[in-house]
């Protein structure tokens, strides 16, 4: 892995895919929603019937363009699946091929930084306390014409959380030498100032204007 691999992970409504999306674009690199992997896969298994690892080994770029993947169901079926280590270990080899891409990439997920890339020259971790996330998942339901309950959301997000950080395989953890970037009670500017900062005091700023 010699490019500029950036590896963001972090838990649900952390920021971290707006980040990696800003980060991604700033520096001219291609970028893998990684969680978009494991919902393709659990929403696929449950409809379908069929078992999440011969889904996980068989992914289709027409399994990834659903729009329903991006609604919590999916989340949650998502984190199911993700529990599986040969789920995991069915979609390892697609995201470090995405990673060792000329001149480099940023992966975000659970395990970007510990696992999928432990090599990774950058690695943020990317969090906010659970009632911050909550609030913005709920804000952003709002958004999108739902009506959601609040607390019904914040109990489904520590949910989550508990699952995503407590499974064996590959659990939701910062690696040691991840950037903690906290954003309770930062907006997605300041989260992508205070990571263009980190990077640039490890002397990786941008070619560009
Ligand atoms: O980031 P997300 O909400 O789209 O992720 C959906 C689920 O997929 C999440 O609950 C945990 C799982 N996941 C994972 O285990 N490893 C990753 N690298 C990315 C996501």
């Amino acid at each position: 892995m010699n490019g500029l691999v950036i590896a963001i992970d972090g838990p649900s409504a952390s920021g971290k895919g707006t980040l990696a999306k800003r980060l991604a674009s700033h520096f001219g690199l291609p970028h893998l929603d990684t969680g978009l992997l494991y919902r393709a896969v659990g929403w696929r298994a449950e409809r379908s019937g069929e078992p999440p690892e011969e889904v996980a080994a068989s992914l289709q770029a027409d399994d990834l363009a659903d729009p329903d993947l991006r609604g919590d169901d999916a989340g949650q079926a998502a984190s199911r699946v993700a529990a599986l280590p040969e789920v995991r270990a069915n979609l390892l080899e697609y995201q470090r091929r995405f990673a060792r891409q000329v001149p480099g990439a940023v992966l975000d997920g659970r395990d970007i930084g510990t696992v999928i890339c432990p090599d990774a020259p950058v690695k943020l971790f990317v969090t906010a306390s659970v009632a911050a996330r909550a609030e913005r998942r709920f804000q952003e339901l709002r958004g999108r014409g739902a009506d959601p309950i609040r607390s019904r959301v914040l109990a489904e997000m520590a949910e989550r959380d508990r699952r995503d950080s407590e499974r064996a395989a590959a659990p939701l953890k910062a690696a040691p030498d991840a950037y903690l970037l906290d954003t309770s009670d930062m907006d997605a500017d300041a989260a992508f100032a205070a990571a263009l900062a980190f990077m640039a005091g490890k002397g990786f700023r941008s070619a560009g204007p």
